[in-house]
């Protein structure tokens, strides 16, 4: 069926540049099913999507074709596809603009050697609000992607808040909009404007939320009651194309990044959302559990050899948990992953969630979909749950809660009664501080 689904990007690093040679994987090899955990979504396979616009800050990636940009430093995802070939899900000709830089790059950030960190950009032109917006609508862009490193609070909500103005879908792959109250207000100019959300902060398809959540849900689901669940995560290990390098090898961006703690704060409310929120749906509480899931350790390489960028990374789990009559559960659990691709698998679905959801004339959060792509949804379910609503989904099916999200039922009512059937729409309460703020 179908015509492309166009998409605009906003940070094109790492897993930007994952996901669409992703995408370009499965259009060349269309027998290859392989990490696809939905083939088709309401008929749209992976291979009708489209990228048509890129927005970045960096001195390598601007003024330059998206293809160019998403192959240079400080990059460093596994490259499955010749950057010289042609990319067919990439619009000819598709540029890099340069956004405004805001909070996009975090001071420390600036302390590392060039290949492994951002350049800001001094020369091109910073596009204007007004300037953005007519770019979405000049190139027809259906959703908007946000991969704004963490911690960029003004920088997302420039990119979310003015595509939703021009009418864009979004996709929110990192922690901004994460409190209740923000992701409210969000949704209200989203249903305002009739476009859709998935958000916020991307989960990986198979990475430490999804291993987390299975892990303390089927012991809870087994009547044992957890005590304890740590989750630590650290860039590590060797990257696939990259075994070589033996001496240099630092995290990647995202954990460079995150090494301040200050710019790591709604990184760690958003793990710690996973943790909390198998609790929460299953009516259990919190106090007392020794909890903690968090970007725990960046590792930067001591000065000399060669600088790249390493995007593995290492989760331990640690669970504790209590049974029959008292008896005790300790769970250890180790996954090591390549990070950037492991996003990809999950936003090509996220973006045909999107295209299908408002072609069933639903709009606003995707309540099953951002519970089972991220971190911090409006909505925690369980495991089941998340599945049975992007199941029904994929095969334009409505449920409960998607009937509710019809423009046919919202706008039933005057514009001052819709903020009051907004405000209707299921919520988990989701907090935006950690327990001891
Ligand atoms: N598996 C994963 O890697 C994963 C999973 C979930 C969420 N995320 C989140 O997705 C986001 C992106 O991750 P990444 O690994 O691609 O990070 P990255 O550091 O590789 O990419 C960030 C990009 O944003 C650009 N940028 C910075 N400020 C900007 C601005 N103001 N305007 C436009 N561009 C700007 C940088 O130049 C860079 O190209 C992060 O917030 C990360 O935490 C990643």
């Amino acid at each position: 069926m179908s015509t492309k689904i166009r998409v605009a990007i906003a940070g094109i690093g790492s897993c930007a540049s994952a996901l669409v040679q992703g995408v370009e994987f499965y259009l060349r090899n269309p027998e290859n099913m392989i990490g696809l955990m939905y083939p088709e979504i309401g008929g749209y396979k992976t291979e009708d999507i489209e990228f048509v616009l890129g927005f970045d800050i960096d001195t390598r990636k601007v003024d330059t074709f998206l293809q160019e940009a998403l192959y240079v430093l400080p990059n460093c995802n596994m490259r499955v596809i010749d950057p010289a070939s042609k990319f067919q899900c990439i619009e000819t000709n598709a540029r890099t603009f340069r956004g405004p830089t805001l909070d996009g790059i975090a001071p420390h950030m600036l302390r590392y050697h060039g290949d492994i960190t951002f350049q800001e950009d001094t020369k091109a032109h910073i596009i204007s609000a007004e300037e953005y917006k007519e770019l979405l609508k000049k190139h027809k862009v259906d959703i908007l992607l946000n991969y704004m490193p963490v911690g960029a609070e003004e920088a997302s909500k420039w990119y979310i808040t003015h595509a939703i103005d021009a009418g864009v879908h979004v996709i929110n792959c990192m922690p901004t909009f994460i409190s209740t109250e923000d992701a409210t207000a969000l949704e209200l100019m989203a249903i305002k404007n009739k476009v859709t959300i998935v958000g916020s902060d991307m989960r990986s398809s198979y990475g430490a939320s999804r291993l987390s959540e299975v892990l303390q849900g089927s012991m809870m689901d087994a009547g044992l009651v957890v005590t304890q669940h740590i989750q630590m995560n650290m860039a590590a290990g060797t990257t696939q194309g990259q075994e070589h390098i033996i001496n240099g090898r630092s995290a990647n961006t995202d954990f460079l990044n995150m090494a301040e703690k200050a710019r790591l704060h709604s990184k760690h409310v958003s793990k710690e959302n996973v943790l909390s929120g198998q609790s929460i749906v299953r009516g259990k509480g919190l106090e007392g559990m020794t909890m903690f899931a968090g970007p725990s350790l960046t590792v930067v390489q001591r000065p000399g050899g060669d600088y790249m960028g390493t995007d593995n990374k290492v989760c331990n789990i640690d669970l504790v948990a209590y049974g029959f009559a008292g008896a005790r559960y300790e769970l250890t659990a180790r996954l090591s992953v390549q990070d950037s691709p492991n996003s990809g698998g999950i936003v090509v679905d996220a973006i045909r969630f999107c295209r299908v959801a408002r072609e069933m004339d639903i709009v606003g959060y995707l309540r099953g979909p951002s519970a089972w792509s991220q971190k911090t949804p409006p909505v925690q379910m369980t495991t089941a749950d998340a599945k049975f609503e992007c199941d029904a989904m994929a095969r334009r099916v409505y449920t409960p809660i998607t009937e509710k999200q019809k423009i046919s039922n919202l706008f039933s009512v005057s514009n001052e009664l819709l903020i009051e059937k907004v405000k209707e729409l299921p919520f988990t309460f989701q907090k935006g501080k950690t327990e001891y703020e």
